[in-house]
């Protein structure tokens, strides 16, 4: 487009720069003694004809390329919004290829990824600036999105519209790396989460499965099966905590633990009023979890 466009209205720039000068240095009434005027007027016309042609055709291929990347995608995601965090699902035709994650995304460069986007609670906005535009995601109604990075990086992304209280809180991380890091990474999710190593971390176990933990995380490999929040199977493999509000380290994850409603304030997770005695090993035992 650019490139036809530009060259058409620096044709055009050109020749009404020729006639200014004529007519400033036409001095006689007949001004037009231009004989070859329908000549060349006729390769006007052809010129513009073939140029409408030429984008044409290029816009025809490349819709073609665009559909044939979103009917055979290298990475199929489905994200589902909630108040105020991301799951993200990633879809495969042999189910035990299936896995979830939260709030970070990677993907391969270079690829194609197709992302269903859904929301269960209020109508949020998936945004990664560097990558895409803006798509709602609005409950009962899946919406989807095709993206292509091209560049290895970490890409911040934020929910766009307003969903209530946390609704600036509510960021994600797109991971884009090799298509080697990125086939570990896969492997290692779709694993359950490693035992406990040592005593402190097994208490820790304990703590979780004896709290109110359970009744909204899943550890795979463990009898913690719930899906009202982010998926922890994996937890310490990810960057960021609380969608994107603090960073994964064991400080701020113990703060999390003790009170994540002072953190993001009306958010779904409870204080549950552990005691130091609780949240040394149930961090511990959270940090094994990569
Ligand atoms: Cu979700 Cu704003």
């Amino acid at each position: 487009m650019l490139g036809v466009c530009g060259f058409m209205y620096a044709l055009v720039l050109i020749f009404l720069i020729i006639a200014v000068i004529r007519a400033r240095r036409a001095t006689g009434p007949e001004m037009s003694r231009d004989h070859g005027l329908s000549k060349t007027l006729g390769l006007w016309v052809a010129l513009i004809v073939v140029g409408l042609m030429g984008l044409t055709a290029t816009s025809y291929l490349i819709d073609r390329q665009i559909a044939q990347a979103a009917n055979n995608p290298d990475v199929k995601l489905q994200i589902t919004a909630h108040q105020w965090w991301w799951d993200v699902e990633y879809l495969d035709a042999d189910p035990s290829q299936h896995f979830h994650t939260a709030n970070e995304i990677h993907v391969p460069v270079n690829s194609s990824v197709h992302v269903t986007l859904m929301a269960d609670d209020v109508i949020h906005s998936f945004w990664v600036p560097s990558l895409h535009g803006k798509r709602d995601l609005i409950p009962g109604r899946p919406g989807s999105i095709d993206l292509r990075p091209e560049r290895v990086g970490v890409y911040r992304g934020q929910c766009a519209e307003f969903c209530g209280a946390q609704h600036a809180k509510m960021a994600l991380e797109i991971v884009v790396e090799d298509a080697a890091t990125f086939a570990a990474w896969k492997t290692k999710q779709l694993e359950t989460a490693p035992q406990p190593r040592d005593e402190h971390a097994a208490r820790g176990l304990d703590v979780f499965m004896s709290s109110a933990c359970t009744l909204c995380h899943n550890i795979a490999g463990t009898s913690a099966s719930a899906t009202l929040g982010p998926d922890l199977t994996h937890l310490a493999s990810r960057r960021m905590l609380a969608a994107g509000a603090l960073p994964n380290d064991r400080t701020h994850l113990i703060q999390w633990l003790s009170d994540p409603q002072s953190i993001k304030p009306g958010n779904h997770m409870p204080s549950l009023g552990l005691t130091a005695d609780a949240l040394d090993p149930l961090a511990s035992y959270l940090e094994t979890l990569r």
